[in-house]
């Protein structure tokens, strides 16, 4: 018989938040675990080598924690670590548990959302380079043509609180053109950075009318019920409330900072505890 403990969620920084925000609509009695690696963010200009080390370094401490699930709420440590993770660690590390990522739920719906069969994808350098995405979406729509961009100011504008002022908007608007001059036909585009949602907005405003975009939140939010439905087994060992679990929010740098910030990602006030992990 294994222990039951919380939900693990991880992002490099507030990002997971608005991923966390969706889930605990859709399954608010279980317990959850937060953490951001505030210190280390952002993810997305770093090697492989990086992300997959700081990810690994996470996964370890949620395990320590107890989380019997673990969900990479980064498209980033999703497109570098999350494979060698299953694959290579999980199995030594406790094969009991599970690790699982944002990529393959949204890939395996965003076809979906197509008239035009032609995709836009918004990212970090790091999952855009990883080509994710193109393999993913090909896997589950191979009719779909998918146009990748990599906004690397975006991250830091928005883990620098900037994302709503107007130094933004030339960022935003650079973006958006590099991707729609590599096709008119684009008709949906994803934020594949799960950052990105406090952008909307501005997203919205530079984007030619009857262009969908669409957050991940609420694709990663369905997809986890669903696979707790499949796998009774985990679902057993999620530790829960009555009706409402318990949440938790770790972050790797300032409480101070994180308790200001994380409410507008999160859309509610929180207290976070330091965690320093181990490089
Ligand atoms: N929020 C993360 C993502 O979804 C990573 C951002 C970063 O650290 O660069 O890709």
């Amino acid at each position: 018989m294994y222990s039951t403990g919380p939900i693990g969620i991880f992002d490099s920084g507030y990002g997971g938040l608005t991923v966390m925000k969706e889930i605990i609509k859709v399954l608010p009695q279980y317990d959850y675990i937060y953490l951001g690696d505030n210190a280390r963010a952002p993810y997305g200009p770093r090697s492989f080598e990086a992300v997959y080390t700081y990810t690994l370094e996470a996964v370890e401490w949620f395990f320590s924690q107890g989380c019997p699930l673990v969900i990479l709420a980064c498209n980033t440590a999703s497109a570098k670590a999350l494979r060698t993770i299953q694959q290579n660690d999980l199995p030594y590390m406790a094969s009991e548990n599970r690790v699982l990522g944002v990529i393959r739920p949204t890939a395996e719906v965003i076809g979906n959302y197509t008239q035009s069969g032609q995709i836009g994808v918004l990212g970090t350098a790091g999952t855009v380079n990883s080509s994710s995405y193109l393999l993913e979406i090909a896997h589950f729509y191979p009719g779909v043509k998918v146009f990748q961009q990599a906004c690397p100011m975006w991250v830091p504008l928005i883990e620098n609180r900037e994302y709503d002022q107007h130094g933004a908007d030339y960022f935003v608007k650079k973006c958006l053109d590099e991707l729609l001059h590599q096709s008119r036909e684009i008709d949906t585009i994803l934020l594949a950075c799960t950052h990105y949602p406090l952008l909307i907005d501005k997203i919205r405003m530079y984007l030619p009318p009857g262009i969908k975009v669409l957050a991940q939140g609420e694709i990663v939010a369905s997809s986890l019920a669903d696979y707790l439905k499949r796998h009774p087994e985990m679902e057993q060992r999620i530790s829960r409330g009555n009706n409402l679990g318990s949440r938790l929010f770790y972050t790797t740098d300032s409480t101070e900072d994180f308790d200001n910030h994380a409410s507008i990602f999160l859309g509610q006030d929180l207290r976070s505890i330091h965690v320093k992990l181990k490089t």
